[in-house]
């Protein structure tokens, strides 16, 4: 082994025990930590929200939750027009379900407005006043961290002698804007100011959760002495790391290849409101099947990497069956010949696996007697394997490999051809040099799409992969169709109603046909032309002209006479789209809204004004997708 890939292996399994200056990397240790969750509407959109609190997921997954270590309180700021904060949390398992109680109601209810100062008021009666409900532990370092998207200057500048009281009582705060920079704070008092741009909330950089670990949460307060091993007792395991421990090992003892700067592998995602799928990779429920390249193309560099990574990945998952959302997991690897190195039934228990995956003599080393390689067989072998997982659950084969070869008997494209038609996703990572963008990358063919990736990326790479793999855990329930907008699936599905009836009726419908799964179903929110093709064409497809004259179908729009506005039923009344027919909206014609078809043209739709009770049709109801927060049984 040279010494420059023992410097990433060692650097990458002891990452979180050496960064313990900061006190605890993994584990923040003793603190007491507030978080308020915006869910005002100056977050924008329900998507908006749901980003937010994955970012709140990514920051706090790896947390001893525990009584004598960190109590989370999580304070939700304008759900359903409400605040809501219980007590610290001393078990995580109660912060995944807070979480998503969250993002449940900005879906179900909408954006409510709201101020920053009744956050901060709210904050100072319920946790850190003198008849605060639930006050902090003695002898413990306070943290509030406060997500905000707030802008109103005057507003925000209102919160200074409260927030400079909550400073004099030992709780540092760290405000985390969203959108807004920290000119808008500048009137108030606070520890330290965190920006995320709306671009960029999507896919939040490691960095920044960094910085509000170690900057926001982690430090130690000035003078404060707690004895450094009651601080550090995190156990050094790389398992439940941050995905980008490699990353900043790799950082700096990356090779004499500077890495050119390489374009984004994949044409962006359409830009829209658009729910997108939870992406907690660590209550991910599908089978995965690792077909690893050890030929000697892969150098054993190469081979460590690959190791990483589907040490980070996996590391994060579940593989015990008694929890509901688990994976199962296998690995095979190939040269001129394959071999199974994991059967799926071997482990139960992440650490085993990940351990296994360092020391297993198999795995130790690329097979340098052949440069042949043979994915047919690896393939091959890898459908077999996944055929004989669990039924009814979803599947995924990645390749991750450093040679291709598309002739003769060694052509892989017929098998995974056939993996794919078999409902299996396949993702493929072609290991290389950016210099050398031969071949291998070709094997990008065999990937399902959106689905081929190469190392090029590296930085990228493990959030690339990990959103892929929820990609694969982003489904339906059986008989729903989910939105798919350029080959991207959506946590969006839609099902539509099977007789005519008033609006009213349709509208109740819609819940219970989503009764099954989270029963939280409504009419469809049309917010986008590119949503309204799609909708049309599926309506369309499933029009029964026996037994409905002329295809239409309600929207989940409807006008509200107390505010006088045209309201969405998920609570929306500045959607930007519409698609009102001529002489639309006409509220002597009614107060509801269906979606018609236009004379003349097949898939061409307008919004026309009925009446809620008298006028009939179908409706189109629309249910959140089976992901990993919505966990969904096999069938
Ligand atoms: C909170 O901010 C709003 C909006 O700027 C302002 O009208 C209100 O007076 C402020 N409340 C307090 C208690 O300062
Ligand atoms: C694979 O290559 C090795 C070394 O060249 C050779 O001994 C072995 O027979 C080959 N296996 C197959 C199936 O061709
Ligand atoms: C993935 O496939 C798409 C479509 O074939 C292609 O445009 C893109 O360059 C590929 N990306 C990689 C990294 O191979
Ligand atoms: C609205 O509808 C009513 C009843 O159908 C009709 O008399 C009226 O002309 C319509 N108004 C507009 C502006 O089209």
């Amino acid at each position: 082994m040279s010494v420059q890939v023992w410097t990433i292996f060692l650097a990458f399994l002891l990452f979180p025990v050496t960064v313990c200056g900061y006190e605890c990397y993994v584990t923040p240790c003793t603190r007491d930590v507030i978080i308020v969750v915006d869910g005002s509407s100056s977050m924008q959109t329900s998507t908006y929200i749901s980003q937010e609190i994955n970012v709140i997921t990514k920051l706090t997954y790896s947390w001893t939750i525990d009584d004598s270590k960190v109590r989370l309180a999580l304070v939700g700021a304008y759900f359903g027009n409400e605040f809501n904060g219980l007590d610290y949390f001393t078990d995580s398992s109660l912060v995944e379900k807070r979480l998503q109680s969250f993002r449940l109601a900005a879906m179900q209810y909408g954006l409510f407005n709201g101020d920053f100062n009744t956050t901060v008021r709210f904050l100072d009666e319920r946790y850190v006043g003198q008849r605060a409900n639930f006050g902090p532990r003695t002898n413990v370092q306070k943290r509030i961290v406060i997500f905000t998207s707030h802008s109103g200057e005057k507003d925000i500048a209102s919160t200074k002698n409260t927030l400079q009281k909550f400073g004099q009582l030992g709780y540092a705060v760290t405000l985390v804007g969203i959108g807004v920079s920290e000119d808008v704070y500048k009137n108030t008092y606070y520890h330290k100011f965190v920006t995320i741009q709306w671009f960029e909330l999507g896919s939040v950089a490691q960095s920044i959760i960094d910085t509000i670990t170690e900057e926001g949460i982690c430090f130690l307060d000035q003078g404060w002495t707690t004895p450094k091993q009651e601080i550090c007792k995190t156990t050094p395991t790389t398992t439940r790391a941050p995905t980008t421990t490699t990353k900043k090992s790799t950082g700096t003892v990356k090779p004499a290849t500077t890495p050119k700067p390489v374009p984004p592998t994949h044409a962006p995602f359409p830009v829209g409101d658009y729910q997108d799928c939870s992406c907690t990779t660590q209550s991910l429920y599908i089978d995965i099947v690792f077909v690893v390249d050890v030929s000697e193309g892969m150098g054993l560099g190469g081979l460590m990497m690959v190791k990483a990574e589907i040490n980070t990945l996996v590391g994060q998952m579940s593989l015990d069956p008694e929890i509901q959302k688990h994976v199962q997991v296998g690995l095979i690897k190939y040269s001129n010949e394959s071999e199974i190195v994991f059967k799926p039934s071997d482990y139960t228990n992440e650490d085993e696996f990940t351990e296994d995956l360092w020391t297993d003599p198999r795995l130790e080393d690329v097979d340098e007697k052949t440069d042949e390689v043979n994915l047919h067989l690896a393939l091959q072998q890898a459908a077999k394997m996944i055929g004989s997982m669990r039924k009814g659950v979803k599947k995924v084969v990645v390749i991750y490999a450093a040679s291709y070869n598309d002739e003769g008997d060694d052509d892989a494209r017929q098998i995974a051809a056939n993996i794919r038609e078999s409902g299996y996703e396949i993702i493929t990572v072609a290991f290389v040099e950016p210099e050398s963008s031969s071949l291998v990358m070709k094997i990008g063919e065999l990937a399902s799409p959106r689905m081929n990736f190469t190392s090029f990326r590296d930085e990228l790479l493990v959030d690339e992969l990990e959103d892929a793999l929820c990609q694969v855990n982003c489904y339906c329930p059986n008989g729903w169709k989910q939105l798919v907008l350029e080959d991207r699936k959506y946590g969006e599905c839609f099902f539509p109603t099977k007789i005519d009836a008033s609006w009213t009726a349709t509208k109740f419908e819609c819940p219970i046909l989503s009764k099954e799964h989270t029963g939280n179903g409504h009419l469809v929110y049309v917010n986008s032309a590119l949503k309204n093709t799609f909708l049309n064409k599926f309506y369309m497809n499933h029009w029964d002209p026996e037994n409905q004259e002329k295809p239409n179908y309600d929207i989940g729009l409807s006008y509200d006479k107390a505010t006088q506005k045209y309201i969405w039923v998920n609570g929306v009344t500045n959607n930007p789209y519409s698609n009102w027919a001529e002489g639309h909206p006409n509220l002597s014609k009614g107060e509801c809204v269906m979606s018609k078809q236009e004379a003349g043209t097949t898939t061409d739709f307008k919004w026309n004004s009925i009446n809620c009770q008298t006028d009939s049709g179908r409706g189109l109801c629309q249910e959140a997708a089976c992901d990993s927060d919505f966990y969904c049984p096999p069938n």
